[in-house]
């Protein structure tokens, strides 16, 4: 059985993320899309918020379950008994900071922990959750972004009703 966590932030999640967690879950068995719970972070959404999102955004994928963590990546996947995470790259400057966590994940982990990179199709390249909650507190058009029912979410956030 071949598992993998893709863990991130999801806040929120985008057609970018969705795009990464349909073709994770066509390579793996099974695929556990983890929200990190990041007390440094001030979130647009909680951490409850974005799982329900991701669950009702990926109820078609059989094979995707949604989760959330504190800590390590490094201890939650042990605690799961998986041995690869996923991330997904845009660009070259996202490769440089990925690089850095997946080699400290490997290190640290003795060697349990291994990061599989996707690119990002090129059509999302450009999308990040922080441009889109920027679009959107300027009551901007996000529906090439996200789903209709979270791009309503986001407006709710941020006092609008569309
Ligand atoms: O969506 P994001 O914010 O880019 O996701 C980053 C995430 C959650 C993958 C990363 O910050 C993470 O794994 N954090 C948990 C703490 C940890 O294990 N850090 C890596 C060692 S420095």
């Amino acid at each position: 059985m071949r598992a993998a966590i893709y863990p991130g932030s999801f806040d929120p999640v985008t057609y970018g993320h969705l795009d990464i967690i349909r073709r994770a879950s066509s390579i793996f068995d099974e695929l556990t899309v983890s929200v990190l719970n990041n007390n440094t972070k001030t979130p647009l959404f909680s951490v409850e918020e974005r799982v329900r999102m991701l669950e009702e955004a990926t109820k078609d994928l059989p094979n995707v379950t949604v989760d959330s963590f504190s800590g390590l990546l490094i201890d939650y996947a042990d605690r799961k008994g998986i041995h690869v995470a996923i991330r997904g790259l845009r660009a070259i400057t996202d490769f440089e900071y990925e690089l850095q966590i997946a080699q400290t994940n490997r290190k640290f982990s003795d060697g349990n922990l291994d990061t599989v990179f996707l690119t990002t199709s090129l059509e999302y390249a450009y999308l990040s959750s922080s441009t889109v909650k920027e679009i959107a507190s300027f009551n901007g058009d996000i529906s090439k972004c996200v789903p209709d029912f979270v791009a309503g979410l986001i407006y709710e956030k941020y006092g609008f009703s569309r």
